[in-house]
């Protein structure tokens, strides 16, 4: 079944071998997930270690904001767990005991990340991280034009454009503890790393909390149509 599901659905994307080069692929920024190099972006799990199944299903079912892979609500909870298991079988990585690890346990946001007027002193110190570690990929403004960004390649060889942090509909949501997962586990098979280490927790924090300040310019369309 999962194998029936995914040429319906998928493959015109994905490719019949989960190469990531389906007809639909051509030009496609960012491009089809390569199933075959097992390489994932959206994972609860440490860096380089194969996503959960929850992790998969909340792609499938909810889609990828700023980019082409859709959200599939019409197939059942039957046919999403069979396709996952289809795209597992598109890798030998998934084979292997030693590539799977539990979701790495992140903290609750802190109490004072949704108080009005208990964040403006993090927020001042998140920019000052911003600007010292994120601004040479992301732009001084966030607009995703740091001065990097022409030589950012993916581990697929594409361009890997750092995101617009202004945008309101995020990859990976906008959600505090969405930013702090990405901050904390970083963005596997691109050049967004894991600041789990390089940067302290209340760090991680900080930023969370300055990103939650920025809006997209007056002159740009609210959102994706
Ligand atoms: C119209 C094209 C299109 C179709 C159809 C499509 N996808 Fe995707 N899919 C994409 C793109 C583009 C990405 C890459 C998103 C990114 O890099 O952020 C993606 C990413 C994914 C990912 C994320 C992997 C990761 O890195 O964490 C999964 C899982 C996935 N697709 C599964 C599916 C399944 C299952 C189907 C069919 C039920 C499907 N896709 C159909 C375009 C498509
Ligand atoms: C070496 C360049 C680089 C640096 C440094 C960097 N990023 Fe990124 N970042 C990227 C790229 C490239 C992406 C997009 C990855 C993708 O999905 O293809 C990204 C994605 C993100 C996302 C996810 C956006 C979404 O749509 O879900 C967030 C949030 C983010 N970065 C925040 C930060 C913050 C905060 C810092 C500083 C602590 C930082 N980044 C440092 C390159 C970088």
């Amino acid at each position: 079944m999962g194998r029936f599901v995914y040429e319906r659905n998928c493959l015109v994307c994905h490719g019949r071998w989960g190469d990531g080069d389906g007809e639909l692929a051509k030009g496609m920024i960012p491009k089809p997930r390569k199933f075959s190099t097992a390489i994932f972006k959206y994972r609860s799990t440490p860096p380089g270690f194969l996503p959960t199944n929850e992790d998969l299903v909340r792609t499938i079912r909810s889609g990828r904001a700023n980019t082409s892979m859709p959200y599939f609500t019409q197939l059942s909870d039957r046919e999403v767990r069979a396709v996952v298991e289809f795209i597992k079988s598109l890798s030998p990585k998934w084979r292997k005991p030693a590539n799977y690890a539990a979701p790495v346990p992140l903290p609750e946001p802190p109490a004072w990340l949704s108080k009005e007027g208990e964040t403006a002193a993090a927020v001042v110190k998140g920019k000052a991280t911003y600007s010292l570690v994120c601004a040479t990929c992301h732009g001084e403004h966030a607009d995703g034009k740091g001065p990097a960004v022409a030589e950012l390649k993916d581990t697929w060889g594409d361009p890997a454009k750092p995101a617009d942090l202004r945008t309101p509909a995020l990859r990976h949501g906008r959600a505090p503890m969405d930013l702090f997962r990405v901050l904390t586990l970083g963005i596997d098979g691109t050049p967004m790393a894991t600041f789990g280490e390089a940067l302290s927790e209340q760090q991680r924090w900080e930023l969370v909390a300055f990103l939650g300040t920025l809006k997209p310019p007056a002159s740009a369309p609210a959102a994706r149509p």
